[in-house]
């Protein structure tokens, strides 16, 4: 059993695998500026688990704070989730994004190592593979070039956090290479709450449906695939959450930098997953095609062979469950967590 500190946990990705951490029996203190996370989440979590984590608000830029709440918590494992990740937005407030999520994760490691504590797991991003890299993602390809300033500061953080395990071999560095979560914890209690105009496809699809918002735009069908529509490797927030919990489990205590990408190995296209959430969900998601949107690649997806072989992992939900359960969550809670 280990102890852990969880940034971001009051977030999207933060707060499921809270849930898988707190049934394992890991116990874990959750830090969060509630920037995009909510408190009431927390709540959330106990009604699933029985068990409520501590909270303590603050950011991860505090660094002095961080330490404190290491010691005194006597924290041996640090997941870090807190960041920003509009990748739009990013283009117009770059400072801000380099500030929270590179002066952050830096702010957070010079904690730790006044803390003496050497785990940590970081939520980097498939997008840190560049916009030239051959499709599907492997973990061996080198880091690419960047599009915009939400890519660039994953890029860094890899990149140094790199250079500390290498400066001091004690320390155990997970970079986990997301590629598109969506979906919710099947309870219907926690998921995906985006504040303001939902930048990713899935919040978009689910705020059409209960009719929230009138149609969907659909970026483009004239890309190199299928149907036309981009492709991408949509994967469960719950099956990411159980990689996690292991990863932590498996590599924490071994020294090194390990590189995992988390995906399904599956690209599926924009038009299809309209249709399969009409099928599954029955309801009807109106849509148009518009313009293509800034910085968009046709088609990217993940290899997974590395992660099944080394830790035996694989994503056992499929598009089915995460549509279902993205679905129950946007009817049981129509305005997030402000219900
Ligand atoms: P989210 O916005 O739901 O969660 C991030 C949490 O961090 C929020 O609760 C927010 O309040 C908190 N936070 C932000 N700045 C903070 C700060 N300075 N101090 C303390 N807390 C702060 O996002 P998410 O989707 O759960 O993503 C979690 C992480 O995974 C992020 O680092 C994100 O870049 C990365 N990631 C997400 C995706 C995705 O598609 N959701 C894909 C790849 C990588
Ligand atoms: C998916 C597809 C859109 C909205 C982003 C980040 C990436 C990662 C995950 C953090 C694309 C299309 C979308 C809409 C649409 N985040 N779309 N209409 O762009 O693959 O990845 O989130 O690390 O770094 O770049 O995800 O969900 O925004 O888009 O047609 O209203 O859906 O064009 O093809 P994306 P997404």
């Amino acid at each position: 059993m280990s102890k852990f500190l969880v940034t971001g946990g009051a977030g999207y990705i933060g707060s499921h695998t809270v849930v898988e951490l707190l049934k394992s029996n890991h116990q874990v203190v959750v830090l969060d500026n509630l920037a995009n996370g909510y408190e009431s989440c927390l709540r959330r979590i106990a009604q699933i688990t029985g068990k409520k984590p501590e909270f303590v608000l603050g950011d991860v830029r505090d660094a002095e704070k961080v330490a404190r709440i290491l010691r005194d918590k006597r924290i041996d494992s640090v997941i870090h989730f807190a960041g920003l990740k509009a990748v739009s937005e990013s283009v117009n407030k770059p400072l801000e994004y380099y500030d929270v999520n590179v002066h952050g994760t830096l702010a957070l490691c010079k904690a730790m190592k006044k803390a003496r504590v050497k785990r940590l797991i970081f939520s980097s991003s498939a997008t840190i593979y560049g916009v030239e890299a051959p499709v599907p993602y492997l973990e061996s390809m080198p880091r690419g070039k960047t599009s915009n300033p939400y890519g660039e500061s994953k890029a860094v953080v890899e990149r140094f956090l790199t250079d500390l395990s290498h400066s001091d071999p004690d320390w155990s560095v997970s970079l986990l290479r997301y590629f598109n979560p969506i979906g919710a914890h099947p309870s219907g209690f926690i998921g995906e709450a985006p504040k303001g105009i939902p930048n990713n496809l899935l919040p978009f699809i689910t705020q059409v449906a209960i009719g929230q918002r009138e149609v969907l735009s659909v970026f483009g069908n004239d890309y190199k695939t299928e149907d036309g529509t981009c492709e991408r490797d949509y994967l469960h927030v719950m099956d990411l959450a159980e990689g996690h919990r292991l990863i932590a489990e498996q590599c924490g205590p071994k020294p090194g930098v390990h590189i995992y990408n988390l995906g399904t190995g599956k690209p599926v296209s924009v038009l299809k997953m309209i249709e399969h959430f009409e099928k599954v969900n029955k309801v009807s998601v109106p849509f148009r095609i518009e313009d293509r949107r800034d910085g968009d690649l046709d088609a990217f997806w993940a290899d997974v062979s590395k992660i099944e072989h080394e830790l035996n992992w694989h994503a056992e939900r499929g598009l089915d469950d995460m549509l279902k359960d993205a679905w129950r969550w946007q009817l049981q809670n129509p305005d997030g967590y402000s219900c």
